[in-house]
């Protein structure tokens, strides 16, 4: 098992966004910062970083926020960005804004579509991200597709073969699978990751996607009680729907 990494108390809380050093080390000396109901008075303190550190400590009386090694859920809605560098309001502001000064800082776990709502995966954990975008780790991601035209009836096969070269590309896409749900409805599940991928995909075969949604990761679906625009903690269950178990030698 790996060992909790440990911080000074400063350092944490500046890294979590609570103010500069300064200003969160002149918390600490106003005694605004306790740990298991005990006052701490020292920010030079080290404080070993667990998952449990927001239950055990609180900041003016509030409990901290999801201490660094943070991995969320949120229900993304339609006509929100996952990058800064396109126009238009950002899943980063439907988090708490004190979010936005962590170091390290919260980033998507791949991308979604402006026009594309659904489960996306955010995290801190520059490992726990690689995990589950390497390639290596072939985690598949389900969609549910809505289509302008109805379906030919041989897009399934062609989605399977592992032959299907998008446009501009030069390697073949891997097999998907499609299980159509009506004439103009499908869940479509992929395991790269290739830019408008679903959507190219259905222009492939000469139809257009008039809706996309995404509802699973690995075996992890997104909660029906997640409204558009909330977001949860990912809990260690959570985790293992998503990630293949490790291969022990
Ligand atoms: N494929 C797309 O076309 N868009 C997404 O947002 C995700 C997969």
């Amino acid at each position: 098992m790996s060992k909790a990494p440990t911080l000074r108390l400063d350092r944490l809380l500046a890294n979590m966004g609570y103010g500069s050093r300064r200003e969160v080390q002149q918390l600490v000396y106003a005694g605004l910062v306790t740990l298991d109901g005990e006052t701490l008075e020292d920010a030079d303190d080290r404080i070993v970083v667990t998952r449990d550190l927001s239950e055990r400590m609180l900041i003016r009386g509030k409990p901290l926020d999801p201490p660094p090694g943070l991995a969320l859920m949120l229900h993304k809605p339609l006509g929100v960005t996952c990058s800064h560098k396109e126009a238009g309001p950002i899943v980063y502001g439907l988090l708490p804004e004190r979010w936005r000064r962590r170091d390290p800082a919260i980033s998507t776990v791949g991308r979604l579509d402006k026009e594309t709502s659904g489960l996306l995966l955010m995290t801190d954990d520059g490992n726990l991200l690689h995990r589950i975008i390497s390639p290596r780790a072939n985690i598949s991601k389900r969609y549910h597709v809505t289509l302008d035209r109805p379906l030919r009836g041989d897009e399934a096969e062609i989605f399977a073969a592992g032959t299907l070269m998008l446009e501009g590309e030069d390697r073949p896409l891997l097999p998907a699978e499609m299980e159509a749900l009506s004439d103009t409805s499908a869940y479509l599940t992929i395991t790269e990751g290739r830019y408008h991928q679903v959507r190219r995909m259905f222009a492939a075969v000469g139809n257009h996607v008039t809706a996309l949604h995404r509802d699973k990761i690995g075996n992890l679906a997104l909660p029906e009680d997640l409204e558009p625009g909330q977001y949860r903690p990912l809990t260690e269950a959570d985790l293992a729907l998503i990630l293949p178990p490790v291969k022990t030698a």
